[in-house]
């Protein structure tokens, strides 16, 4: 390793050998919802609760209110931007954007995903080889003459388009330092995309540095995914504390959209307790949904995409298909 980076990534971005690609594992026979895990299941939210078997007690604790299925849009346009952040690594930022994303398309939204992480796992997660991508965010941010058009690729997935990323972006956490209005750089040039989509998210990396600042400062929301484990928990202060730095500084209208516990297993009484400690510090911002802990969500990033489609009947597939209700219903979109 002669430049003392990571290996498998050096900064030029193309001379890195690549990892052999895992072969794509076969789709899974097309059983019931929840045949993957028998907690998986999420608790229906469009069933009417019956009102004489009184209410239905949620995994987090809370009874489960009634979400009905969104209309159509009423109007285009007008996207609602959010970042999911939470600058703890692997707690499913990634995999909340493509499946959040890919839900929110089958109710018919027009959605653009952001991969604002150098690492970009959202682009693999969708199908995309880094090294051969390429114009991506890193060229829209530093170069005037590339236009979002010229850098925006379909996803896969009908009504769903994004915008890549390699660890060229990594280069642009340092060259911005010197920018004019640094921390707008990615609100400027998301702005011609707003009329276009209903709705953007944007996959930050695990860091609070100057891109995470970028994608709050370019945000109306904020997602919190957080896994349901003790030290999850740690850090969550701190990354309040820079969401609330934020708003009064830099974008007055930054509000935290919700709190999502991920990799929850219902028979742990630890995950039960960390879901616990998570509604009391949050309340209501915790979304009623969890997404469970299963295997299903890496056989998926291999496959390169969305559980929605991969595994369209599975518990998870279900649970973001609920996140998604929650989140247009707290958004009013
Ligand atoms: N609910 C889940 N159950 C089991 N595995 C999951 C779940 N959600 C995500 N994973 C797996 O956990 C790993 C980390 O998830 P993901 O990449 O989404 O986290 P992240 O927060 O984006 O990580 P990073 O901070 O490195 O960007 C991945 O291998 C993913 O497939
Ligand atoms: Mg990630």
């Amino acid at each position: 390793m002669s430049d003392g980076g990571f290996p498998g990534f050096t900064m030029g971005g193309s001379t890195a050998p690549d990892m052999p690609p895992l072969g794509k594992p076969p789709a899974p026979p097309h059983a019931k919802a929840g045949d993957d895990h028998p907690v998986s299941d999420p608790i229906p939210l469009t069933t009417r609760p019956d009102p004489l078997a009184g209410p239905v007690i949620g995994p987090t604790g809370r009874p489960m209110p009634f979400i009905p299925e969104p209309g159509p849009v009423s109007e285009r346009g007008g996207a609602r931007v959010i970042s999911m952040c939470n600058q703890k690594g692997g707690v499913g930022k990634t995999t909340t954007t493509i499946n959040l994303g890919a839900a929110l398309a089958e109710y018919g939204r027009k959605v653009l995903l952001v991969d604002f992480d150098p690492q970009g796992s959202l682009s693999v997660g969708l199908g995309l080889n880094p090294h051969e991508i390429d114009l991506t965010i890193y060229n829209l941010l530093m170069e005037r003459d590339v236009t979002i058009d010229d850098v925006i690729v379909p996803s896969g997935v009908l009504g769903m388009d994004l915008l890549p990323s390699n660890i060229d972006l990594a280069a642009a956490e340092v060259q911005l330092v010197h920018e004019v209005a640094r921390e707008q750089t990615l609100q400027r040039v998301l702005a011609p995309a707003l009329e276009r989509y209903d709705v953007i998210l944007i996959d930050c990396q695990p860091s609070l540095g100057l891109l995470t600042v970028n994608a709050l400062t370019a945000s109306d929301g904020v997602l919190v995914p957080l896994e349901c484990e003790y030290f999850a928990l740690r850090g969550v202060a701190l990354l309040k504390t820079t969401i609330d730095k934020v708003r009064e500084r830099l974008n007055p209208k930054l509000e935290i959209d919700g709190v999502l516990g991920t990799m929850f297993d219902g028979r742990t009484l630890h995950s039960r307790e960390v879901m616990d400690r998570l509604v009391q510090a949050w309340g209501d911002k915790v979304f009623h949904t969890v997404i469970r802990r299963t295997v299903k969500f890496s056989d998926s990033t291999v496959a390169g995409e969305p559980i929605t489609t991969y595994a369209s009947t599975s518990g998870g597939a279900e649970s973001y298909r609920q996140l998604a209700r929650e989140v247009l219903e707290r958004c009013g979109e």
